[in-house]
Formats: C-alpha cells, structure tokens, sequence
C-alpha cells in the first residue's frame, strides 16, 4: 500500500482536487489518498464550492471531503507528500524531522511535463483559474498514477 497526502494552504481548493484527481486514476486497494493545509482557516469544512464544480464537470464528486490542517505525524503516516506550490514546500519541509521525511515531499508539477513547477493559488481568481488548475494538477496525476499503478 503506498499512501499519499496532496497538500496545498487551505486544503479548500486545490489539494481537495488533487485527492479526488489522483484517487479516480489509482486503484484503492493500492494507494490510498488523502489531502490537508498547512493554514487552519477552513478546518472541518468541505472543498470550496468552485473546485466542487469543476471537480463535477469531469464527473468527479468531492463535496464529502473535509478540511484538515497538516500535522508532523503525517510525515510517518505518509510515503509521498506533493505539495502545490514554493510556498507550501517550505511550510512541509519545516516541520520535517529527518531527511528521511524531507525526501517524502515533492512538488505535484515535477511530476508533469508543463514548463512550470506550481499550481496556482485560485482561491481569489476566477472560476476559470479552477479549471486551469484542474488540468494542471490532471496532468500530473496521470504521471503519477500510471508509476503507482506500475509498482
Ligand atoms: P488552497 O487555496 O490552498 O488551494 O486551498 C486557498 C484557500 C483558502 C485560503 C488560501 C488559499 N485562505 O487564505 O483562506
């Protein structure tokens, strides 16, 4: 079983979507997926309603998922951590006790072939941001899935 937690600021927008992404492309008895923020301002509450859109759009439902912040026992309750931005990956990587837990985390676009290496924030765009994102964070998650899936 390799488990994997998708983390970006709030776990409202994007990590909720690449939880649901990723989750659709592995198979559950394989991979199990999670997501969380490393700030606490939506805790217990669902994806925002936008990312809950567009997630639907591509016949995703993810509306049951709840916000929950990042903890350092994720580093032992994990095997790959990706984060969405630069940001983020100084957030994780602080609260990292070892190198072993540093090595754990990457960054999601490294994982695509795109020319660029962070998702943007959407939280104050507008909905079309979303579905930039969704394919962002899509393409990386088929790279993704199809080495999990091999393995
Ligand atoms: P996310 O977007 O990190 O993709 O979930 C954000 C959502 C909420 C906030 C920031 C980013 N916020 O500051 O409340």
């Amino acid at each position: 079983m390799t488990k994997v937690l998708m983390v970006c600021l709030g776990n409202i927008c994007r990590s909720p979507l690449a939880e649901g992404i990723l989750k659709s492309k592995v198979a559950a008895e394989n991979v199990t997926v999670d997501s969380a923020g490393t700030g606490g301002y939506h805790i217990g509450e669902p994806p925002d309603p936008r990312s809950i859109d567009v997630a639907r759009q591509h016949g995703l439902d993810i509306s049951m998922q709840r916000c929950r912040k990042f903890r350092s026992s994720d580093f032992e309750a994990f095997d790959l951590i990706y984060v969405m931005d630069n940001s983020n990956y100084a957030n994780v990587l602080a609260q990292a006790a070892t190198e072993a837990e540093k090595q754990k985390v990457r960054l999601l676009l490294k994982e695509a072939d795109l020319g660029i290496t962070e998702v943007p924030d959407p939280y104050y765009g507008g909905t079309k941001g979303f579905e930039n994102v969704y394919q962002m964070i899509d393409s990386a998650c088929s790279a993704i899935a199809q080495k999990l899936n091999r393995s």
